[in-house]
């Protein structure tokens, strides 16, 4: 199944069961001080679930673009490293306002993830939120018999508030989840370790693909949680590991969504991803980043000094920054991964093709003005390692010097 085709498949269902498919809301938030960027397919729904506006169907399906880059969800630091994390993913979603509820919503995503995608049932796990006496919750019984419809009990375990509770931000609408996890490992390997014992462990072959939240309270800024008008149900799944899994990859990176803009690195730069080490590191930044960028500015985020501005320059700074050291870039070449860009993704995101030239533009621009502060500083950087005499430490009015005077990073120094 190609990534459009799980895609299309995901809207197809829901759709089925009386959803309405939305567009994806721009990834960039203008009018939520609690955000700079979308963190979660829900965030369009907030004033929905908090009852400060009226839905105008109360079933919703759509595919969002997110970005977890700031906040309380941040993944930055590790993209590139593992074939599992983004700065910009997709969030296949569907909603309840106040219409179906948690048997409903689990039943559903048993069908979508058995029947339509025909992922082995054996393979997978529900978690359950356990409850928390801090906030005065109970055991979601709820969820937790739904699941024991479909999976032996073994196969339904409890969580705590870290991983079964589920909050938009410090305050926000909240509630209990049931995540969904597989077991990607080898026949042998689950015969001496029971896949339920590494769900929630970090193992990077048994990991979490859909969470299934109830939306039933709004916690508040005194920490306290308060019912929300209605029973929600939001859920999220990973689009990208998603493609993995059905795909029969190691890393999302080895999936369609990234293997063409992958091969256009590979051309642009004359290295292979299979050589590994920095090289592959550096293609999934770079492939990873493009995304996060084009789409930010397809949403109205130019890159700048300052708040949402600032986070989307970084961002083309570490792909700059990761094409210059490892693959040897010195002229922009970012701006030139667009049309393959447009090419995968225009169909689903109209927005891409309708700002491709802006797009292009505006990354040349800064790649350009980025390249000649990298090559500047870095041969300064050169000369104040020369005469630091095999010592690893910089004077700080040098790193002051470099940042103020010429404008390179300090975070890179
Ligand atoms: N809001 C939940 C999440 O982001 C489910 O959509 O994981």
């Amino acid at each position: 199944m190609t990534a459009k085709e799980i895609r299309q498949k995901y809207l197809d269902f829901f759709a089925s069961k009386g959803h309405t498919v939305v567009p994806s809301a721009p990834m960039v938030v203008k009018n939520d001080p609690t955000l700079m960027f979308t963190n979660a397919g829900m965030n369009q729904f907030k004033d929905i679930f908090l009852g400060n506006s009226i839905p105008k169907f109360n079933r919703a399906t759509d595919s969002q673009k997110c970005l977890r880059v700031s906040g309380k969800h941040n993944d930055l630091e590790a993209v590139g490293h593992d074939g599992r994390h983004h700065t910009m993913f997709e969030m296949l979603g569907n909603w309840s306002f106040g219409d179906y509820f948690k048997t409903e919503a689990i039943d559903w995503a048993w069908e979508l993830l058995t029947e339509v995608y025909k992922i082995d049932r054996t393979k997978l796990y529900a978690t359950v939120f356990e409850g928390s006496a801090e906030d005065g919750t109970a055991l979601d019984e709820e969820a937790r018999t739904a699941w024991l419809r479909h999976m032996p009990e073994d196969h339904v375990l409890l969580g705590n508030k870290h991983d079964n509770f589920w909050e938009m931000g410090d305050t926000g609408p909240c509630g209990p989840c049931s995540e969904i996890h597989i077991d990607l490992r080898s026949d042998e390997e689950i015969a001496r370790i029971p896949g339920r014992e590494l769900v929630n462990t970090d193992n990077d072959d048994v990991i979490e693909i859909w969470n299934i939240v109830f939306m039933q309270y709004n916690r508040l800024a005194d920490g306290h949680l308060e019912l929300l008008p209605n029973k929600n149900v939001d859920t999220g799944m990973g689009f990208e590991r998603l493609c993995m899994i059905l795909q029969n990859k190691k890393s999302n990176y080895e999936t369609d969504v990234f293997s063409g803009l992958i091969s256009e690195v590979e051309s642009l730069s004359g290295h292979k991803y299979s050589e590994g080490g920095n090289v592959e590191v550096a293609m999934r930044v770079i492939a990873d980043h493009i995304r996060a960028i084009a789409f930010s500015i397809a949403d109205g985020q130019l890159p700048s000094n300052v708040k949402a501005g600032y986070v989307i320059r970084r961002i083309l700074r570490r792909a700059v920054r990761y094409g210059y050291t490892f693959l040897g870039f010195t002229e922009p070449f970012m701006c030139r991964l667009i049309s393959r860009l447009c090419q995968d993704m225009g169909e689903a995101y109209p927005e891409l093709l309708a700002q491709k030239k802006l797009i292009e533009s505006v990354i040349r621009e800064e790649e350009n003005a980025f390249l000649r502060t990298l090559d500047r500083g870095i041969r300064m950087m050169d000369d104040l390692m020369a005469k630091s005499a095999g010592s690893k430490v910089i004077k700080g009015v040098d790193a002051f010097v470099l940042y103020d005077t010429y404008g390179f990073p300090v975070d890179l120094t």
